[in-house]
């Protein structure tokens, strides 16, 4: 009996303070007389209806949605049997998963190079778009969000700007240096060490003639191109003699910054340029081709590079909280890395003869000092490995087996009823199409995954990581799959 009156007492207090026609998060928690973790936690498993967000991530709860909390709470301590507000568990996918797919995911015409997206190309990068919608539909804000193949680092940043810790993983030490330019952050030390090399390497650029003599380009500090300059069979088949030198006083300045941070915002305006200035024809394409690029170019690019680099982290610093953490690991997956325990995964993994990141990023991991080599042998799904002729080219067989492979690493990292996020094209394999999302839903039944749904979506053939030449994909799936083993 003082527990009814209770009841009554504390749902009269909630309704009179409940005054204001949106609440937050914090609100709801102090009314209904509970932790914030808790609602958070309630509101993860399904027990609450998730309310709407603002265009931050926000919840945002109407005063009747604060009410049903508010009785959830008291009748989760007084009585164990849940009210017609609350959602039983087996609705929990459809009210997740239900808004996904009303959107609109081709986002044809959306702008994807905010903040720091845009600093460095990268094959195959997935617009912004498409993990911004994921994270805010199946996560809150303070869980964490992984990417697994994290690339350039796209569902790191918007995890960030969303309010949640990021965890990325790469086997390509190219993709984590750029993925950590990315979701760094610059702070005003770093800025102004950042502005006076770009300086530096515009005033060099321009005092350079065009008819200065190859090869001869900075008499004085001659051994800076000696010491610099890769040791690489092929380094001038891929670049002239003036650019060789122009890379490597650049590469020297980047070296020599104190802050890791600075350093690797450098390095990746750096990296940014090389495709550029070399002769290998595009990101995507490891073929020689003339230039002609002038002496002095190649230190205007990434001075030009290098401020909008630094004007690119700068504001990302002053979006992102520095409370939400970003942790980015080298790693080769089958190798089962150790990670922190995720609550969301999305990716887009790479395609069975798709890409081959370790011929396009070759140059740039030669200047780089990356081990190239390892990565080569690491790279899974790469065009190389799944083209050959020999009678041990990789099959479909062998995609679904790494992926089972790396599922089954997955479903002791992700937490019970967390999702993982595949998007993912098909592929065509010695003439065959191969469908990858079938391939990857497979792989995770053995793991203890459940495909929970699929959306098809129209990838834009203007995209310039798009290459429609190899691999012929013109429409994606977002493949969901929810860990039904793991830890709770
Ligand atoms: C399609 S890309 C991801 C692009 C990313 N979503 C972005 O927006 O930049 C696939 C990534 O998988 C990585 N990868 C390939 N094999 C791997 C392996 N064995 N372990 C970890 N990562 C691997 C590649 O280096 C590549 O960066």
């Amino acid at each position: 009996m003082p527990a009814r009156i209770c009841k009554y007492v504390q749902m009269d207090t909630i309704n009179t303070a409940i005054s204001k026609q949106h609440l937050t998060t914090a609100d709801v928690a102090r009314l209904a007389g509970i932790h914030k973790d808790t609602l958070l936690r309630w509101l993860r498993g399904g027990l609450i209806q998730e309310p709407q967000r603002d265009r931050h991530g926000w919840r945002y709860f109407t005063p009747t949605e604060a009410q049903a909390v508010a009785k959830f709470a008291l009748s989760s301590t007084h009585d164990q049997s849940h009210d017609a507000t609350t959602i039983v568990a087996e609705d929990r996918n459809t009210r997740y998963l239900g808004r996904l797919p009303a959107l609109d995911w081709d986002f044809a015409g959306a702008k994807t190079s905010y903040l720091t997206h845009g600093i460095h190309p990268y094959p195959a990068k997935f617009i912004p778009q498409i993990p911004n919608a994921l994270i805010q539909e199946l996560s809150g804000v303070g869980d964490t969000v992984g990417d697994i193949f994290c690339g350039s680092g796209t569902t790191l940043v918007e995890a960030l700007t969303l309010k949640r810790h990021a965890v990325g993983i790469d086997a390509n030490p190219l993709a984590c240096m750029i993925s950590r330019a990315k979701s760094s952050g610059c702070n005003e030390f770093d800025r102004e060490a950042l502005l006076a090399l770009t300086q530096q390497a515009r005033t060099m650029g321009d005092s350079l003639l065009p008819s200065t003599t190859e090869g001869d380009l900075f008499p004085a500090s001659k051994f800076i191109s000696e010491h610099w300059r890769p040791a690489f069979d092929k380094l001038t088949f891929w670049f002239d003699l003036h650019v060789i030198e122009e890379l490597a006083e650049v590469l020297s300045w980047c070296r020599a910054l104190e802050s890791d941070v600075a350093r690797d915002l450098a390095l990746t305006a750096f990296s940014s340029i090389i495709v550029t200035v070399s002769k290998q024809d595009s990101d995507t394409r490891y073929v020689r081709r003339e230039k002609n690029i002038p002496p002095g170019d190649t230190l205007r690019r990434f001075a030009r590079s290098l401020e909008q680099i630094t004007q690119a982290a700068t504001e990302f610093a002053d979006v992102v909280e520095s409370r939400f953490r970003c942790q980015i690991a080298q790693a080769n997956l089958l190798d089962s890395p150790s990670i922190p325990a995720l609550d969301l995964v999305v990716c887009s993994p790479p395609y069975p003869n798709a890409y081959s990141y370790h011929l396009y990023h070759m140059t740039r991991m030669v200047w780089l000092g990356m081990d190239q080599p390892r990565f080569r042998k690491e790279e899974i799904g790469s065009h190389r490995k799944y083209s050959s002729n020999s009678k041990n080219a990789a099959t479909a067989e062998t995609f679904g087996a790494e992926f089972s492979k790396i599922l089954m690493w997955l479903s002791s990292r992700l937490r019970r009823g967390g999702y993982a996020c595949f998007v993912v094209g098909d592929s065509t394999l010695k003439g065959q199409r191969i469908n990858n999302a079938d391939l990857i839903t497979l792989a995770g039944e053995k793991a203890g995954f459940q495909e929970v749904m699929r959306i098809d979506r129209i990838m834009q053939a203007t995209r310039k990581a798009f290459n429609p030449a190899i691999g012929k994909i013109k429409t994606e799936n977002i493949l969901i799959l929810e860990n039904r083993g793991g830890k709770a």
